[in-house]
């Protein structure tokens, strides 16, 4: 899929010691990434059917495709031009494998091509809405309208499709909006249907996974848990895990889980590094107590991470600070914890895919994640990952059934490096005393307003400036506060929230009569692209 935006390179490195390594459900559909960043979507809309959906690299060859016994293959969109000498493209002894293809964009240009067809670049390059009319509704297009919105995003299109192919829609620029083979369970389509800008997409998913591929939606979280519990208990024994704490959902259903699996060989570690949010430190605290009853290590390293991050403003800089800070803390405290064989990290199926990436493209250099990767290399313990499968929905309600407080589950994310990456500039106690201020205003107004779940992160930042105002008869020189707050589906697009504007009044009322040292709050209107939802 063209996007308006440096898009990355095909990812190379879903290895194939990971296909071994994944347990066989009975049903599952495979999707091909060449490269598309709306892989993720069609997986997660695939597994919306309940039908487990994995991503693997473009170039897998046929017989280890086969191994994974798939019902459905997606083939996924992607930058390239299948033309061009080293475009990604697939084993094409995968059509001949009797398992139905679905090519979505870039993907149906891979299938004509294959199996007899001409693709060439469009006259005008179409992005955006586009009206397709469908010709025969037969399988895929089952229970749609001869008309139907949908979301194209392509330079190339398919010119020719031969007698192989019976042509299923078109568009007014574009003839062959869709395709089936006229012998093989073959399917292509232009336009996107992952997308929610094509709002009938997961219906045309739904009728390939389940007409087409004849899945009956099967796979069910509960299910995941528990097998993933057996796998725990099974790769464990009788050592003993360590998981680190943050508060957050991903670390905490990782702990719930480990907990459910092997009760108090779990041991886990809270390091306070003073770039927490308001109070939460004792929430964590107090959360866990309830939950669990297995040791806790908390250790205060409130001053070691101030002492490395003092005169440093360079966000990058402060991140890799960070990193460093937490391996040491991590490590100290690990070292006290006897038989500690293995440790825990909540790494998420997006971070595993983009940790793929970053290897190989340019879509992971945009900020460091210090929280993914290199702490367990630098440890020398075992990982333990029981969330790499899943994408964060699916791991809020795992929580759910794990039994984990709504409030807990539905928590906003926050970033590892945590108020370091959002008081911009320097960091200092009493810098961070004004931003955990304003923060904590900010989130209970939008609590307060029923907007919590309605909106995907929502928090202040503190700027890098001071202005002007006047207080009583004073003028005064202080800080400026920025609220964000963000919509999104996964996190690598978002929108601003259109948060009332009486809403954003209070905020900024009580952040500038509560909190000593602002005067000034701004509401942060970009999306992402082009600006990131933190602001270093
Ligand atoms: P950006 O700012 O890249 O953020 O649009 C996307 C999502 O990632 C979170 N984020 C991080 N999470 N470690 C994390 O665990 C990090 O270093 C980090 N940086 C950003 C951010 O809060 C948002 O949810």
């Amino acid at each position: 899929m063209s996007i308006p935006r440096e898009a990355p390179a095909p990812k190379q490195r879903l290895t194939e010691q990971r296909l071994t390594e994944q347990r066989l459900t009975d049903e599952r559909v495979v999707v091909l990434d060449f490269g598309s960043q709306y892989a993720q979507l069609i997986a997660r809309r695939v597994r919306e059917q309940n039908v487990y959906c994995q991503i693997v690299r473009h170039d897998l060859p046929a017989e280890r495709l086969a191994e994974l016994q798939p019902k459905g293959i997606i083939l996924s969109g992607g930058p390239s031009s299948v033309y061009e000498p080293n475009a990604p493209k697939c084993d094409p002894k995968i059509f001949e494998l009797g398992i139905p293809v679905l090519g979505i964009c870039y993907g149906m240009q891979l299938v004509v091509e294959a199996l007899g067809g001409k693709v060439q670049h469009a006259t005008h390059r179409e992005y955006g809405r586009a009206t397709v009319r469908i010709s025969n509704h037969e399988g895929l297009f089952d229970g749609l309208a001869d008309e139907t919105d949908v979301w194209m995003s392509h330079g190339d299109q398919v010119a020719e499709v031969g007698e192989a192919f019976e042509p299923l829609a078109e568009t007014d620029t574009c003839p062959v909006a869709a395709i089936r083979h006229r012998q093989l369970a073959v399917y292509g389509m232009q336009f996107h249907p992952e997308v929610t800008h094509t709002p009938l997409g997961s219906q045309i998913l739904h009728n390939f996974v389940m007409t087409v591929c004849g899945c009956t939606g099967t796979w069910h979280l509960g299910d995941f848990a528990e097998a993933a519990i057996e796998q725990i208990r099974a790769q464990v024994g009788d050592r003993r895990v360590i998981c680190g704490l943050s508060g957050g959902v991903d670390s905490s259903v990782t702990a719930a889980l480990l907990y459910k699996a092997i009760g108090p060989q779990l041991a886990c570690i809270l390091i306070d590094n003073g770039l927490l949010r308001k109070d939460e430190q004792a929430a964590v605290i107090s959360e866990f107590s309830n939950h669990f009853k297995t040791e806790l290590h908390v250790v205060d390293a409130r001053e070691r991470f101030l002492d490395t991050l003092a005169g440093i403003t360079e966000p990058q800089e402060k991140r890799r600070r960070i990193g460093y800070a937490f391996i040491d803390c991590f490590k100290a405290e690990a070292e006290k914890i006897q038989d500690a064989h293995f440790l825990a990290q909540g790494t998420l199926y997006p971070d595993v895919i983009e940790s793929g990436a970053a290897k190989d493209g340019p879509a992971a250099t945009i900020k460091l994640h210090h929280n993914v990767g290199g702490l367990p290399e630098q440890l020398g313990f075992e990982l333990i990952e029981p969330l790499r499968d899943l994408f964060k929905d699916e791991v809020r309600r795992l929580g759910a059934e794990l039994g984990l407080p709504e409030t807990l589950v539905w928590r906003h994310p926050f970033p590892g490096p945590g108020l370091a990456v959002r008081c911009l500039g320097e960091v200092t106690e009493s810098r961070l005393e004004v931003l955990r201020e304003a923060d904590a205003i900010v989130v209970n107004e939008i609590k307060a307003a029923g907007l919590y779940r309605q909106t995907s992160q929502s928090f202040a930042v503190l700027l890098p400036v001071e202005s002007v105002g006047v207080m009583g008869d004073a003028r005064t020189y202080e800080n400026a506060i920025a609220i964000r707050s963000v919509n999104t589906d996964d996190f690598m697009t978002a929108d601003w929230s259109r948060l009332p504007y009486d809403l954003l009044a209070r905020m900024s009322t009580r952040i500038i009569n509560e909190v000593k040292g602002v005067n000034r709050v701004c509401y942060d209107i970009s999306s992402k692209p082009p600006a990131t939802i933190e602001w270093e």
